[in-house]
């Protein structure tokens, strides 16, 4: 008798998934990498773990490789092999480590995936110059794919959306915390979507895209991993509060030093509770002291512990825990809404459980 092996199979494990993937991506990621100019390769090379700085050969952590995975999951799951979305799984990872190194100079942040920051190591110059490179290849890499100019144009208008994020996400800084002009849960949520989730989205669907999906799958593709950019970007921002530096790779309130509005301190203004309204005292009070010319220092104000303590009393926490749980349910009913094929929608579903959690 034959086992009923669907039945019996033993859920996919997210870690598995993404060394799965990373292995089969890794050599094209490096022959593309090899081509650049030698110096900005070796920026390139350092931003993915790869060596140190002076081209020392390393194997430190160069991220989790979130969406070259959903790339090739993305083939897999439209019926084709892995290596159908490698070339997508490539330009994805070249357009993430392109924005991670203009992010860290406009957040002015000194540590990501354990080390100094491209721009502290480099410089900023030679960092923008390395992010203007990446994204160059990576469009090159997809000019040369099959399905060619839809796939480079799937790309950009993803770019588009991931510009417009950050360009509201850099907005809002100007923006009070409280009163009619400022930011709401629901701008938040485009910004989110925009410089997170249109990324995600667009290494599922360009992944099936080359894996000869249909419109109706590719569509539904992008939803899914859009609704799975919010979830993931909101549990970026809890674990940027809450999270232990170990696990993040990067220093812990780093975000509320910077006063960033972020879901769990946004839902913690608009919750009406007591500690929502003495967070927003605080907040209002460090800009008016700025406005004043009383303080030089805003981040001298208030202790990151202490608003983050309050946040957590507003229930800004156990906001951001329901809003990801919200994204996640709008991540399945975007996957039941098509056929997708084979072991890889298991896998997917286990890797977007993971990226829920994050405890990697
Ligand atoms: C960090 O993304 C930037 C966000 C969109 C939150 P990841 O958490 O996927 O970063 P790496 O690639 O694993 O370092
Ligand atoms: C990163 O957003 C999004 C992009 C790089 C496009 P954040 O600034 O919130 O992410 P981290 O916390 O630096 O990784
Ligand atoms: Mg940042
Ligand atoms: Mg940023």
């Amino acid at each position: 008798m034959t086992a009923p092996t669907a039945a019996l199979r033993a859920p996919a494990d997210a870690r598995q998934v993404l060394r799965r993937c990373r292995e089969l991506v890794r050599p094209t990621l490096v022959e593309a990498v090899d081509g650049l100019h030698p110096w900005v390769g070796e920026m390139a090379a350092y931003s993915f773990g790869w060596c140190e700085v002076g081209g020392i050969p390393a194997e430190a952590s160069g991220g989790k490789g979130v969406r070259q995975a959903l790339a090739v999951l993305g083939a897999e799951a439209a019926g084709a092999p892995g290596r159908a979305g490698v070339p997508a799984a490539v330009a994805v990872e070249l357009v993430h480590a392109f924005s991670l190194l203009h992010d860290d100079i406009m957040d002015g942040d000194q540590v990501r995936r354990r080390r100094p920051t491209v721009w502290k190591a480099y410089g900023t110059g030679p960092a923008v110059l390395a992010g203007d490179a990446l994204f160059a290849l990576a469009v090159e890499t997809l000019a040369f794919a099959p399905a060619g100019p839809g796939a480079v144009r799937q790309l950009s208008a993803a770019l588009g959306d991931l510009v417009r994020g950050q360009a509201d996400d850099l907005t809002f800084a100007a923006r009070p915390w409280t009163g009619a002009e400022r930011v709401r849960p629901e701008e938040y949520r485009a910004m989110a979507e925009g410089k997170t989730g249109a990324l995600l989205g667009c290494a599922a669907s360009l992944g099936a895209l080359l894996g000869g999906a249909g419109p109706a799958t590719v569509a539904a593709l992008d939803r899914a991993g859009r609704h799975l950019g919010l979830a993931f970007q909101i549990v970026d921002d809890v674990l940027g509060i809450w999270g232990d530096p170990a696990v993040t790779g990067k220093p812990v309130h780093g975000d509320l030093r910077e006063r960033k509005k972020t879901f769990p301190v946004l839902a913690a203004l608009e919750s009406g509770a007591p500690e929502g309204r003495r967070l927003a005292g605080l907040l209002e009070a460090e800009v008016g002291a700025t406005e004043r010319d009383e303080a030089p220092e805003v981040a001298s104000a208030s202790e990151p512990a202490e608003l983050a303590d309050l946040i957590e009393a507003a229930g800004g926490r156990a906001a951001a825990s329901v809003e990801v749980g919200r994204h996640l349910a709008a991540v399945e009913e975007a996957l039941a809404d098509v056929l997708l094929e084979g072991p890889a929608v298991d896998e997917l579903r286990s890797l977007l459980r993971f990226l829920a959690r994050r405890d990697l």
